[in-house]
């Protein structure tokens, strides 16, 4: 976008590329299929209406974490029997929103909510399909804040569960064991972690077999990493590679259905966040370039140490200096990045962070009494 067109939105906003996106989810679409593996959307990614239109029309499933977001799909259109619905902590409201639309499963992570589920199911009289989320203890080598796969993670039932609950499973008669579900951790770019967790579930898979019990899918979650450092270049994360691993090591029994729960990878890259410069300020080692968008807009750099690609686009110089890139509420980690090279930045040039696609306009918060712009689409 030219300065001409940028001056007519109020910044800062978010600005999606709905081409982008659609590329992406059919080129994800194209390798999922080749290996007949189903794609839920984690709406918990973004859950702007668009976005959620496209993925919808694209025949992905959706993978929700809220009774609100269970909600959403259904108004998406998302069909019941395509939503998944997780998270360690459903309220009795939530299960009931699940329970009434039908959904195609409830990714369980204790004992003690699938009892509830069963108790709830049973005063609607119905029979609720769960998954297992199984804790698998494998190392996804990412942020520890987004890492979820490990034992000492609140996530997931514990292997050390496992006898007891499935001696308990005979007397919850409201619900049935459908699969199993496993995710890691987010923003994983090493496909080891993939290929662990798949000689984990086959293990996993080859247990619950032996104990009787028929497992009629396999989620392996959500993770794949994106390109922050070179969004231009790799706009588009390689799907075929990812599958490709699952394809490789994941040893499902015939008709074994496989589901993923992929959020960043599909939409991180379609989305920048666009902002002002409202001052250029002198600090003794450096140059602050302080935007009009905060930790507000965009918390992922003050909450994961996560670094976006930032570019100064509306600049004509040809001059390139270094500038601390930082928002204007008051905490120190309202900083967008250290020693960023920019051009020669001044006061009301636009600035772009890329790939806020993901955990970004859904992050966004209240604080300072900030607004919220409307949103561009491309
Ligand atoms: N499935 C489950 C159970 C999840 O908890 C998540 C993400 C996903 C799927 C989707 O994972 P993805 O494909 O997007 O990696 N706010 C953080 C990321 C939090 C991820 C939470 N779980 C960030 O901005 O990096």
């Amino acid at each position: 976008m030219r300065k001409k067109e940028l001056i007519q939105y109020k910044t800062p906003f978010y600005c999606y590329d709905l081409e982008l996106l659609s590329q992406t989810l059919d080129e994800a679409q194209t390798h999922a299929k080749k290996h007949d593996y189903h794609i839920h959307y984690a709406l918990k990614a973004n859950t702007n209406v668009r976005i959620l239109n496209l993925i919808q029309s694209k025949g992905f499933g959706a993978d929700c974490v809220s009774g609100n977001e269970v909600k959403k799909a259904i108004e998406t259109g998302f069909t019941s029997n395509q939503i998944a619905f997780a998270g360690v902590g459903k309220s009795d409201e939530e299960i009931l929103i699940g329970l009434e639309n039908d959904i195609f499963t409830f990714n369980c992570e204790s004992v003690e909510e699938i009892e509830v589920i069963n108790e709830l199911a049973s005063q609607q009289n119905k029979v609720a399909n769960i998954a297992l989320r199984l804790n698998p203890n494998v190392d996804a080598k990412t942020h520890k804040y987004i890492t979820t796969g490990l034992e000492e993670n609140k996530f997931g039932i514990n292997s050390w569960e496992l006898e007891g609950l499935i001696e308990k499973l005979p007397s919850l008669t409201h619900i049935k064991v459908t699969g199993l579900h496993f995710h890691i951790g987010s923003q994983i770019t090493s496909m080891t972690p993939f290929k662990n967790l798949c000689i984990r579930v086959n293990e996993l898979n080859h247990w619950f077999l032996e104990r009787g019990i028929r497992l009629e899918h396999l989620n392996l979650g959500g993770g794949l990493g994106i390109d922050y450092q070179s969004p231009t270049e790799n706009p588009i994360p390689d799907f075929e590679l990812f599958f490709g691993i699952f394809n490789q090591f994941l040893e499902p029994r015939p008709n074994q259905e496989i589901h993923f729960e992929l959020g960043r990878s599909l939409v991180a890259n379609c989305g920048s966040l666009i902002s002002k410069v409202l001052y250029v300020k002198k600090g003794i080692k450096t140059n602050f370039a302080i935007l009009d968008a905060g930790m507000t807009e965009l918390i992922r750099p003050a909450l994961y140490q996560a670094s976006h690609s930032i570019e100064n686009i509306t600049s004509e110089s040809t001059k390139l200096e270094f500038y601390d890139v930082v928002g204007p509420i008051c905490e120190s980690s309202d900083c967008f990045g250290k020693k960023i090279e920019l051009k020669e930045t001044k006061r009301g040039d636009y600035i772009k962070i890329y790939s806020t696609g993901a955990y970004g306009e859904v992050m966004t918060s209240g604080y300072n009494l900030r607004e919220q712009n409307p949103v561009v689409y491309l």
